[in-house]
């Protein structure tokens, strides 16, 4: 099945990949591309529409980024914002030059011209949300300004005839009121999309064109029990059955029973091919008397390697090492154009270590959200898709001081009760990612009628969209009181539960 295909011209803007998954969530197709793609190159793709991006210049500027002209002259409706905005009134011959005042955060749109197709239904003076220190001074000729706002005098322009439109302002932040409203007028109305990006046919087409791909060669992949990689796992799976192999490496510093929980979806969900490599002995072997954080990590990811390299070998060769790349890494390394640092790559050496031909990534065009969806029409219960991200290295990564197994095990229980008690305060759905730590204080208290000398737990719960910055989460006095009272009685060792207040930056999420 062929979608609609629109194309997101990267222009290196912070919400660059925020605008392809609000068209995705619109039910349309979209791919980010750099702002290089010549246009022949963008025409060869047949999109019905070009999306110009927002991005960190100013368009007058030496070395400033810029697309060729032509793309505006392909005959496909184009849509540009902000920078985007500027540059398409800057290469139609208009003025862009510093606005008289800046304009940053919530302002309110006045509308100009309703009977634009980009504002239909969209409320006079609806609320917008502005980022720019340029503005378009002077539309170009053929367009008509449609909207201002108080600091600018054109906020809005279009050329009807050539299908060029363009908006100073972030349709793509929620922040902006009708913003979903504008970016489905210029998708349905302008490019005339139908919606037809839909996931099960995605997922069906995905398994068919492995089925093809694959044919009768041997498949391996590592699974970690995240959502990626049981999803592309599941997907694969569906495609080839028994030809997979899946093997899990259980270090032993899995959240509690979560090891036996991947272990059930796998063989009994799925009657996949499943190897557990119960290896927590090796893993605390290596990490006893370990206390520096960044050693401890080197010794969880080199020991990862040589037991996956252990059990791969015992498969022979491969045809294919599956991957669960999503689509957020493959613009970050390069496809698109934003300027991101990837900071964590959990399975970077694995195709070192094992002998196959190719590697297949069948979640390589999915944004998180679409993986999570694709996870739910493939089967995978709810509570694995909706699993919080959960580092590599496990709770290695929230143990301060020496890993040994009774500190694993403690920090285990505490973690299960904090759990427990968020899902049951209903508030898992809010929460980015929350977890117990076991710091490496310990300090006097007072048990029945004796002293004790004990732990520490440190409570964290938080909120990000990007996971480079985060804020914490206020969670309610009583929840807190309640987790710290279960913690201090049902875990022995630990007589003191604190709660985290710090945001990222300056901390980090994870303590280490
Ligand atoms: P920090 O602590 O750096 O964490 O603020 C940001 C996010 O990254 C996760 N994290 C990791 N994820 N492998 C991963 O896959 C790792 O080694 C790793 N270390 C931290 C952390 O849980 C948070 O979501």
């Amino acid at each position: 099945m062929e979608h609609q295909l629109v194309i997101v011209l990267d222009f290196g803007g912070q919400y660059s990949h925020l605008i392809a998954r609000r068209v995705r969530d619109l039910g349309v197709y979209c791919e980010v591309k750099p702002y290089t793609t010549a246009p022949e190159a963008l025409a060869a793709l047949r999109p019905v529409g070009i999306i110009l991006t927002g991005g960190p210049n100013s368009v007058y500027a030496d070395g400033a980024p810029r697309c060729k002209t032509e793309i505006l002259t392909l005959g496909v409706p184009v849509l540009g914002i902000c920078y985007g905005a500027q540059l398409m009134a800057w290469l139609c011959g208009g003025k862009v030059a510093a606005a008289p005042k800046g304009e940053y955060g919530r302002v309110s749109l006045e509308i100009l011209d309703t009977a634009s197709p980009l504002f239909a239904d969209v409320e006079q003076n609806a609320t917008c949300w502005m980022s720019h220190t340029d503005c378009i001074a002077e539309a170009p000729t053929g367009f008509t300004v449609t909207a201002q706002t108080e600091n600018c005098p054109c906020a809005a322009m279009e050329d009807a005839a050539r299908r060029l439109y363009a908006v100073q302002l972030h349709p793509e932040v929620q922040h902006t009121t009708f913003g979903n409203q504008m970016l489905g007028n210029f998708l349905m109305k302008v490019c005339a999309c139908s919606g037809d990006w839909q996931m099960r046919g995605y997922v069906e087409q995905t398994i068919a064109q492995l089925k093809t791909k694959i044919g009768g060669k041997k498949v391996v992949c590592a699974l970690s029990g995240g959502v990626d990689s049981t999803v592309a796992a599941v997907m694969v799976h569906r495609a080839i059955g028994q030809q997979l192999t899946c093997v899990f490496v259980d270090h032993g510093l899995l959240r509690k029973n979560e090891g036996d929980q991947v272990e059930r979806i796998c063989k009994e969900t799925f009657q996949m091919n499943f190897i557990r490599v119960n290896a927590q002995e090796e893993f605390l072997g290596k990490l006893a008397d370990e206390t520096d954080p960044e050693k401890k990590r080197r010794i969880i990811g080199e020991t990862f390697i040589r037991v996956f390299e252990r059990e791969s070998k015992k498969l022979g060769k491969v045809g294919y090492l599956v991957q669960g790349t999503i689509y957020p890494d493959v613009i970050e390394s390069g496809a698109g154009n934003s300027a991101v640092i990837k900071s964590h790559h959990n399975v970077g050496a694995l195709p070192d270590v094992v002998d196959f031909d190719e590697i297949v990534e069948p979640l390589r065009m999915l944004f998180k959200d679409e993986v999570r969806r694709a996870g739910l029409e493939l089967g995978i219960p709810e509570a694995l898709i909706w699993r919080q991200p959960f580092p590599g290295p496990g709770l290695g990564v929230r143990i301060l001081g020496s890993i040994t197994p009774e500190r694993v095990a403690l920090l285990q229980e505490a973690d299960a009760i904090f759990r427990e008690e968020i899902a049951h305060a209903g508030l898992e759905r809010g929460i980015s990612q929350y977890f117990a730590v076991l710091t490496n204080i310990r300090s006097v208290g007072v048990m029945g009628d004796g002293r004790t000398y004990d732990a520490t737990i440190a409570l964290r719960a938080m909120t990000t969209s990007d996971f480079m910055t985060a804020d914490i989460v206020p969670l309610p006095y009583d929840l807190l009181g309640k987790v710290s009272s279960r913690i201090v009685n049902e875990v022995p060792g630990v007589n003191r539960v604190v709660y985290d207040i710090t945001s990222k930056p300056p901390a980090t999420m994870e303590w280490e």
